[in-house]
């Protein structure tokens, strides 16, 4: 039998998206292993997750480290003897180094709960309220060399309600992210993703625009 792809999940908190995938393997969503779950953070709710599942954990605290070079290097080290077809960023709250994003270049990837391009880093939601937008989301991206950049695969849209409040609107965004994160990997996992001249292509076609996924469907063509 083929060996499975290897799957490494870096998290820092809840790891809900860690479960998702998790539920994804367990079901056969994914034809994978998560050989591996790497936390920065000790008390990570998703390292018990894991741990539940027998899958293998690592705590790499990088106020271990004297830089980010240093710390990053360290997680290579881990991640790379788990052999991974896909680097998996689960809500890991770290900035990461140019060496590491080259080191994984076209099989890193991340999501991020806004539409990208708007709103990179942090607070996105609140962003979204305050902006008045009527349509929210998050986008499953590879992961390029500026913060929440490189090419989004997928995203997912939610209305944005006048009662909500940035939680209320994360919970909602969290729901769907769960949904389109096991997607992407399934994609990347089935070669329907490439990257020729470092564009993406989907199914050998360059993909111009992201997947959207709405209404509990992907849509191809927005
Ligand atoms: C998610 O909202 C994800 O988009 C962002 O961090 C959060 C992680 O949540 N990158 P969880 O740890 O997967 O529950």
């Amino acid at each position: 039998m083929a060996k499975k792809a290897s799957l490494v999940v870096l998290i820092s908190g809840d790891g809900s998206n860690l479960q998702a995938i998790i539920d994804a393997v367990n079901r056969k969503q994914l034809d994978a292993e998560i050989t591996a779950v790497i936390s920065n953070q000790v008390s990570a709710k998703g390292l018990d997750r894991a741990c539940k599942e027998n899958i293998t954990t690592h705590v790499i605290d990088h106020k271990a480290y004297t830089s980010r070079e240093n710390f990053d290097q360290a997680m290579i080290q881990v991640i790379d003897e788990a052999s991974p077809d896909l680097v998996i960023l689960a809500g890991f709250m770290r900035i990461l180094s140019q060496a590491f994003i080259k080191h994984y270049q076209h099989r890193l990837i991340n999501i991020h709960p806004s539409l990208l391009p708007k709103y990179k880093g942090l607070n996105t939601h609140q962003q979204a309220i305050d902006n008045q937008d009527k349509i929210h989301g998050a986008s499953v991206h590879y992961v390029g060399a500026e913060l929440d950049s490189g090419p989004v695969v997928i995203q997912v849209e939610i209305p944005v309600f006048s009662s909500d409040t940035a939680q209320t609107l994360a919970s909602r965004v969290l729901v769907e992210e769960h949904k389109i994160y096991p997607l992407a990997i399934e994609m990347h996992l089935n070669n329907r993703i490439q990257f020729k001249n470092n564009q993406i292509q989907l199914d050998k076609q360059p993909l111009n625009k992201p997947l959207l996924w709405k209404e509990e469907k992907l849509i191809t063509d927005k």
